[in-house]
């Protein structure tokens, strides 16, 4: 089983001249099969954490460790990392101009997998997930994140996800921005790549109700730039209630 560790993670950014830390001693353990929520209130840092895994040039690591199966994370370049097995999908994903969903897909399955897939499964196999999200198959043939809908880019997100199944799948905010039917459509493509048991899955997010939809195992609560509370699945009804206040009071979050 692959496990990511990230131990006492420090992180800085640069703004208006002056150094900031943002992430001030992240401790977490992700391992495939597991659902991990991180929930805060807007500005903990929580894309931080998703864009320091994912490589972001922005964010210099100045302290802590992260490891996928033992294996040092931060020395591996953004290529590497998706071929070890870490799947990131960032809360403001980027266009690509001139490089289609379809094309996109199939370098990224044959760079992870070491092999470029077989074209007729391959075909079929996109396909078929596509249906699963209620995607029209003209879908594959735009160009990756040009003029997508908030609700087509995080679509495009879980069809990578499903095809792909990376090791572990860190997705940042993949509920904002979704009305009710593609939320239950994006969730349920989550579970059903978590059924597998194959992934090991961190769900980053400010509100509570795509819980309604993924019931996570662990429920870790995000505030100034690390973890202060961690539970199970109840402590997602306990934010829902009662909110981050309890959590900021005194703290710099926006
Ligand atoms: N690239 C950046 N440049 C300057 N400040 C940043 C950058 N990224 C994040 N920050 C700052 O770090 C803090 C945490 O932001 P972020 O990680 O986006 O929080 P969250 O995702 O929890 O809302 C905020 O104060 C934000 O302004
Ligand atoms: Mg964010």
């Amino acid at each position: 089983m692959a496990t990511l560790e990230i131990r006492d993670l420090h992180v800085t950014v640069e703004a208006d001249n002056a150094t900031k830390e943002i992430l001030k001693g992240v401790d977490l353990t992700v391992k495939q099969g597991e659902t991990h929520a991180i929930m805060g209130p807007n500005g903990s840092g929580k894309s931080t954490l998703a864009y320091s895994l994912a490589g972001h040039p922005k964010y210099t690591i100045t302290g802590g460790t992260v490891l996928l199966d033992g294996e040092d994370v931060l020395e591996m370049s953004v290529d590497e990392r998706a071929r070890a097995g870490l799947f990131l999908a960032m809360q403001y994903p980027v266009e690509v101009p001139g490089v289609s969903v379809s094309n996109f897909l199939r370098t990224s399955a044959t760079a992870i997998r070491g092999e470029a897939p077989k074209l007729r499964t391959w075909v079929k196999e996109v396909k078929e997930a596509m249906e699963r999200l209620n995607m029209d198959t003209s879908f594959a043939e735009r160009n990756v994140n040009e003029g997508f809908s908030g609700g087509e880019k995080k679509r495009h997100e879980i069809l990578q996800l499903e095809l792909l199944r990376p090791k572990v799948a860190i997705l940042d905010e993949t509920d904002s921005g979704l009305d009710v039917d593609a939320l239950r459509i994006v969730s349920e493509g989550v579970n059903r790549v978590r059924e597998t048991g194959e992934v090991g899955t961190l769900l980053i997010t400010h509100y509570t109700r795509i819980l309604r939809y993924i019931k996570p195992d662990f429920v870790h609560v995000f505030s100034a730039g690390r973890i202060v509370e961690s539970g199970g699945a109840e402590l997602a009804d306990k934010l829902e209630n009662e909110g981050y206040e309890a959590y900021t009071k005194g703290g710099v979050s926006a």
